[in-house]
């Protein structure tokens, strides 16, 4: 029998990349719900929206009766749970709407699965997983000489955003522990790659970089971020959700680590390569600006439970997937012009 997978959030950077890796492989059929919010983009699923294998449905994570509707409907046999919000700038700003997807909705979607999962037959009761989709933020600051992040570090979150992450990791251990349901968590660090909202450093930088505008730094670009091809990520989170031990979660990262001025640099030199500005190098663009609130120094995982216990590995480097990601955005203006110049008119895309 054919798995049957509920990806929520998967209109966003990573949950597409996700559905698009699934169906593929062509071993599962996707149901990708998701509520379309200004980081959903249904143009990054093209790839797969005709496959038979692949159905979306506009809907949020928060209406238990819809989220169960669908459980019962498609029959599904597990749930990757990305739907979040997920921008720390945007945590500062306006925390609310990060309670009330990242911690409230996550609850009305476990409950929905909790119901679900109880009315299963033996059979399908297990071998059904909620698999939660979850960030190193939780883990909180890591001081820029030493430590990584293991499964065992103790939570300490600074921002709005992973505070509430981390109460949505608590929220399903204790559906694990009180109710049973067979849950998989994994906490991942900085994804970078094809269709990334550009509010987000890297592929804020590409497309500021390519127009000639000017590069924000936040403080003195110091912070170090560990970073991970998102193609790489898709296929840890396909092998935590099948391989994975019930209960258990997975540290997910490139063993990459970079300050923001570093990668801010190269990618500079990678556009100057490929498409030169006549008023010189764009690392003449670079702005130092004012830094983050609370802004975390350093983080960086200890990936190698994930790879002994689950032998995963990234394929690509920091280095092959950026440039393989910069010359995605040169080829793909179809799918970010209009985030830049339409629809997302007079929202924040980062301090431009
Ligand atoms: P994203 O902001 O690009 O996408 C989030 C998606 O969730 C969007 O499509 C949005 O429409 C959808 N969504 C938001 N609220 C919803 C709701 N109430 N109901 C249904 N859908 C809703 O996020 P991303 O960067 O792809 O991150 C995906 C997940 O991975 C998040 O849970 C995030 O915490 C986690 N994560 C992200 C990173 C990273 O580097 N981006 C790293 C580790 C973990
Ligand atoms: O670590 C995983 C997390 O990575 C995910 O959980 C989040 O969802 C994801 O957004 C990302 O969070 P960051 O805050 O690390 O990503 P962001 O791209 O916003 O910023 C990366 C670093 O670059 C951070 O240290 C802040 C800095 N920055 C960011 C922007 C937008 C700048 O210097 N200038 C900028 O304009």
């Amino acid at each position: 029998m054919i798995d049957t997978i509920l990806v929520t959030g998967g209109a966003g950077f990573i949950g597409s990349a996700v559905c698009r890796h699934l169906v593929k492989t062509g071993a599962y059929r996707v149901i990708n719900l998701d509520r379309l919010t200004y980081a959903g983009n249904l143009d990054s699923l093209r790839e797969i929206e005709s496959d038979p294998n692949y159905r979306f449905v506009q809907g949020d994570i928060g209406d238990r009766d819809l989220v169960l509707g669908l459980l019962e409907a498609e029959k599904v046999t597990g749930i990757m749970h990305l739907a979040a919000e997920s921008h720390v700038d945007r945590s500062i700003d306006g925390p609310a709407a990060f309670i009330e997807t990242n911690v409230v909705g996550t609850f009305q979607l476990l409950d929905a699965a909790l119901k679900y999962w109880s009315g299963l037959g033996d059979e399908r009761r297990k071998r059904f997983r909620f698999h939660h989709i979850s960030t190193d933020e939780v883990f909180g600051d890591l001081p820029f000489d030493g430590g990584l992040f293991t499964e065992e570090t103790p939570y300490a979150p600074s921002s709005p955003y992973s505070a509430s992450k981390a109460a949505s990791d608590h929220l399903v251990r204790a559906w694990h522990h009180t109710y049973g349901l067979p849950v998989v968590l994994s906490n991942c660090s900085n994804n970078y790659g094809p269709y990334h909202f550009p509010e987000k450093l890297i592929p804020l930088v590409i497309l500021n970089g390519l127009e000639g505008k000017s590069l924000p730094v936040y403080g003195a670009g110091a912070n170090v971020r560990d970073w991970l091809f998102v193609e790489d990520h898709a296929r840890a989170l396909e092998l935590v959700l099948t391989r994975g031990e019930v209960g258990e979660s997975y540290n997910i990262g490139g063993r990459e680590e970079r300050t923001n001025l570093s990668v801010v640099e190269t990618i500079c030199d990678l556009l100057d390569a490929r498409a030169p500005l006549p008023s010189g190098p764009r690392r003449e663009l670079i702005r130092f600006v004012t830094d983050r609130p609370g802004h975390d120094r350093r983080y960086a995982i200890d990936a190698s439970k994930i790879e002994r216990e689950l032998g995963w590995r990234p394929a690509e480097t920091f280095d092959s997937g950026l440039a393989k990601t910069v010359d995605w955005y040169l080829a793909n203006e179809w799918w970010w012009r209009p985030i830049r110049e339409q629809r997302y008119a007079g929202e924040r895309l980062g301090a431009a």
